[in-house]
């Protein structure tokens, strides 16, 4: 479990964060939606100490992370998985490679060990044999993303976070996509957190939504609340499409 409590983020004394409180559960997804520029990113960075809280603090399983010293932070590094927007798989490695390289940089696992884990973890994501060796320039947007997911739990975290897992992606393997880390949340029972402005994600797995508006808090709910929400900013938010207006509108008649 992560406890954020009253988070703010300034940068040359312009706020960003500007003061919110959170719970994310264990063996839960929560996605944090909002317009370009609410300040979803900045508050991820601080979540994995990428970033340091100008105030507040980000207890994970009760500790304040933002006083941890060296050794204490490298230890909760070792126990989180990331999924950088835009896969950030590094070109000179091959998929096996990319995948090993947390285990090299965080276990004492021997090679043959590193190896295995890494294969076990690219089949549960359904990459094929045949691909393995190929290099990161050489797959489809949807395999990176997939090799990137491969890469964030091989080191079997206890908490992952995804940076717009979807962007780039069809709609159809960005559910692929958010379907799987979902399951492996369930499966490994992490602490997972997703930024997205993707509906259809919010629509599929969004047990636990967090609506960020301008460096605030605006909204917290479940998939099933927030498609009634009277918050206006939310109205505004979820029904940018028609497609999703008039969504809103069968479900109010079905409510009256
Ligand atoms: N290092 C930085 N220095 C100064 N300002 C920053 C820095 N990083 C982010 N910001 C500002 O913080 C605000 C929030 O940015 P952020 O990247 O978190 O938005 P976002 O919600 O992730 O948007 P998007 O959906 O486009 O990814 C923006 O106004 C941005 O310019
Ligand atoms: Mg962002």
């Amino acid at each position: 479990m992560i406890e954020v409590k009253d988070i703010r983020k300034s940068f040359d004394g312009v706020e960003v964060l500007k003061g919110f409180s959170l719970t994310f559960e264990k063996g839960n997804v929560s996605l944090i939606i909002g317009q370009s520029g609410s300040g979803k990113t900045v508050f991820l960075k601080n979540l994995i100490g990428l970033l340091t809280p100008t105030s507040g603090e980000i207890m994970y399983e009760g500790k304040n992370m933002v006083n941890f010293d060296y050794a204490q932070k490298q230890k909760l590094r070792s126990e989180i998985g990331v999924v950088f927007q835009g896969s950030a798989l590094y070109d000179s490695m091959n998929i096996v490679e990319n995948v090993k390289f947390p285990l090299e940089m965080f276990s004492n696992m021997s090679n043959a060990d590193a190896e295995k884990r890494a294969l076990e973890v690219l089949d549960r994501v359904e990459i094929a044999k045949t691909a393995l060796k190929k290099y990161p320039s050489e797959i489809s947007g949807g395999m990176q993303k997939r090799v990137a997911i491969a890469r964030a739990i091989v080191n079997k975290p206890k908490y992952l976070f995804a940076d717009e897992p979807n962007s780039g992606l069809d709609p159809k393997t960005a559910l692929v996509i958010d379907k799987l880390i979902y399951d492996i949340t369930k499966e490994y029972n992490t602490t997972t957190v997703i930024n997205t402005h993707d509906m259809n994600s919010v629509m599929e797995i969004g047990d636990h939504i967090v609506f960020l508006k301008n460096g605030f808090l605006e909204w917290e709910g479940t998939k099933e609340e927030i498609l009634i929400a009277e918050n206006p900013n939310v109205i505004d938010f979820v029904y940018s499409s028609n497609l999703f207006k008039k969504l809103r509108e069968a479900l109010l008649k079905e409510q009256h």
